[in-house]
């Protein structure tokens, strides 16, 4: 399967489910990339060490409406269903799975998962019911995917520490892996919502992660103050006019508390609005 050339395309979510059943009684394992597409360097850095881990490599992508909020952009996020079959291919994707909302969604639907602590701060402060949307999509895909692994970027830190302690708490027999984030030359975190940006926001965007490592500079050089550590961040978004920032917060690493003292662990996260874009990001001190 690890060399397959052709890729299976799948929509329906009883003939994936048969699939990976299939594939698990002729003992393979299942390594799972799942996205909403618009696929980027970031995605298929994921795909190739999905392909590493396992048997069998199912990616899928569903832009899921349960992870958005009224007024956001549900409708308009990127899709590129040719674009992504093809880089798919190219990184030996051997099952591409593209599940459609009714079928995910069923009429009468109602029962969500709520992680209901690690959802609240961050991206959960201004997108309410995002995290709730992301870990019912997450279980269900986990379910009809059947994985033994399954890869998330650390770009998404709050949704990675979500699907792991959703993982932990529900007992689901998956192994999470996070992946480091993969960023432009500019700085750049990558992202799908990278495309909204003119050639004048991504110039303005690269400051975002140019504050992160201010950040972490003067943490590395002794400032625990988390105040003055994000006062020295923040400077340098004003600076660049960065955009309208949303949050600019240090945090428990693991349990995303808040911290008056930095300590190693913790995380340096931000989301900040350029032009139409909401971009988020962050850094390991
Ligand atoms: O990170 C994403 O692209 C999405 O939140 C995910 C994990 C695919 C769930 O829809």
């Amino acid at each position: 399967m690890t060399e397959s050339i052709r890729m299976n395309v799948v929509k329906g979510v009883d003939e994936m489910k048969a699939l990976s059943r299939g594939l698990k009684r002729e003992g393979k394992t299942i390594a799972f990339v799942p996205t909403m597409g618009a696929l980027h360097e970031g995605h298929l850095t994921l795909m190739a060490e999905g392909k590493k881990r396992a048997d069998a490599l199912v990616a899928s992508v569903f832009v899921n409406p349960a992870q958005f909020g009224p007024g956001e952009d549900y409708k308009k996020y990127t899709r590129d269903t040719e674009g992504d079959l093809d880089k798919m291919r190219r990184t030996g994707v051997d099952v591409a799975f593209f599940p459609v909302p009714e079928e995910i969604y069923p009429p009468g639907f109602q029962t969500y998962v709520e992680v209901t602590e690690l959802e609240k701060p961050l991206c959960g402060a201004s997108r309410h019911g995002h995290f709730r949307g992301v870990a019912t999509v997450v279980l269900k895909l986990f379910n009809i995917v059947k994985p033994d692994v399954a890869l998330f970027g650390r770009k998404d830190y709050q949704q990675l520490l979500v699907i792991k302690r959703m993982v932990r708490d529900l007992d689901l027999d998956v192994e999470i892996v996070g992946m480091p984030i993969v960023r432009e030359a500019s700085g750049l975190a990558m992202s799908s919502r990278n495309a909204y940006l003119s050639e004048e926001q991504k110039a303005r965007a690269c400051s975002l992660s140019k504050a992160l490592g201010e950040i972490k500079r003067k943490f590395d050089g002794g400032e625990r103050d988390a105040s003055a550590l994000l006062e020295s961040g923040k400077r340098v978004l004003s600076d660049s006019s960065a955009g309208e920032i949303d949050y600019l917060e240090i945090r428990n690493g693991d349990t995303l508390e808040e911290v008056k003292l930095a300590s190693p662990g913790d995380v340096a996260a931000l989301a900040v609005k350029v032009g139409r874009a909401r971009l988020i990001d962050n850094i390991e001190l």
